[in-house]
């Protein structure tokens, strides 16, 4: 029997882990770079361990592959342009530079006609107080590039907090925004097929703390219509002008409710996201089966919800696996990194028949795991 097709990843963590795993259930067979000896997707699948600037490193990526992509979305565009010479990636390394940049991400809203939060673009200290003057106190000074899970922003209150702010980003360009005093958060992910098809999961719903993503909700209870129109709207129009193939990610918050209920874009993530991965166990096809299906140019996969899904992001460390199991409808995903503060190290998804039944096994997870 001849070799199924190969995709290889740039990236080796928990999503180039579960691409992989998705992959496997497809006939693919896949392959990560990751610079890290102990990267998570190394434990499933062939690890190139390399660094993404080495040229010998990409090109053992990219040896016997069909396509490549990526799981990380600060990898360097240029090692992706790099493979793009010789082979197709997807998403394109334009994606890429688009979302590794917080100002280009909301020029680009900009152009589409999408609604982000008022922000100001600021490269100098002295430039901050007239701009914080402009967007409104309070605001979040954000890095433009390298932030997640909240690292790299800070809270300004005021004129007194400038200083702070500018050492907490370590003088990095940045944009100032308007903080949202939002209803809730929301997310979209979209997937697109080489021939242009569409398809969405619904909106999910996403509880923060600290920055990192806690809980996610999906389908999101209470979604107006126009809501939802709105959310896959914003997103298949990225998507078209990116020329995009794959799985992406908008977040938004939500602004007003019932019928005065609108969505402002935060930021994209052009890859499979964290707030999708309820569809292992909550949609007939994952988002990371589809994103392999895209990119390899198959037919995409079933996106309408199974079940009403909750999952919960495992942080610093895992939650015991007897006391998950307690909990009906719950399945524990590790990673297999180790422990360490702040550090997404699995997550558990929870689905059940009904809303109501989901929301009752969450609360008893809560009480039982914590
Ligand atoms: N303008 C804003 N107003 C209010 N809260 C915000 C704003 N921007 C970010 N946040 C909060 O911080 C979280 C992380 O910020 P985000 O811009 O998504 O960066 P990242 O996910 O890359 O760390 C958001 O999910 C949200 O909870
Ligand atoms: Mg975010």
């Amino acid at each position: 029997m001849p070799d199924g097709p190969m995709v290889g990843i740039l990236g080796g963590g928990q999503l180039g882990r579960m691409l992989a795993d998705a992959a496997k259930t497809l006939g693919v067979r896949t392959k990560v770079l990751d610079p890290d000896e102990h990267a998570s997707a190394g434990r499933v699948t062939t690890h190139i361990l390399g660094a993404y600037t080495s040229p010998k490193a990409l090109a053992a990526l990219a040896e016997g592959c069909d396509v490549v992509t990526y799981e990380f979305e600060n990898v360097p565009v240029e090692a992706a342009e790099r493979i793009a010479e010789t082979l197709p990636v997807h998403p394109t390394p334009e994606a890429l530079r688009v979302a590794q940049d917080r100002l280009n991400e909301r020029k680009l809203f900009g152009e589409l006609g999408i609604a982000s939060p008022t922000s100001v673009a600021v490269d100098a200290e002295h430039r901050i107080e007239s701009a914080l003057s402009r967007v409104g106190e309070p605001a979040l000074l954000k890095a433009r590039r390298l932030g997640y899970d909240g690292k790299g922003q800070f809270l300004i209150s005021g004129a007194h907090d400038i200083a702070d702010a500018w050492r907490a980003i370590a003088g990095a360009p940045a944009i100032l925004d308007a903080f949202v005093g939002f209803e809730r958060e929301l997310s979209v992910i979209g997937v697109r097929a080489s021939n242009g098809n569409c398809r969405f999961y619904p909106l999910a719903q996403n509880v923060h703390r600290g920055g990192i993503l806690r809980v996610t909700t999906a389908p999101a209870p209470n979604v107006p219509e126009a809501l939802r129109e709105q959310a896959e709207s914003a997103a298949r129009a990225i998507m078209e002008r990116l020329d995009y193939v794959g799985v992406l990610a908008v977040e938004f918050f939500q602004i007003g409710s019932d019928g005065d209920a609108r969505l402002v874009a935060n930021e994209i993530a052009p890859r499979v996201h964290n707030t999708g991965h309820w569809t292992i166990e909550g949609a007939p096809a994952s988002q990371f089966e589809n994103h392999i299906r895209a990119v390899l140019g198959m037919d995409l996969g079933d996106t309408t919800p199974a079940k009403p899904s909750a999952m919960v992001n495992a942080i610093g460390e895992l939650p015991e696996a007897s006391r998950v199991s307690a909990v009906p409808g719950a399945v524990l995903h590790d990673y297999e990194k180790a422990p360490r503060p702040g550090r997404k190290v699995g997550h558990v998804t929870i689905t059940a028949d009904t809303p109501k039944e989901l929301h009752e096994r969450l609360e008893r997870y809560t009480r039982v795991v914590g």
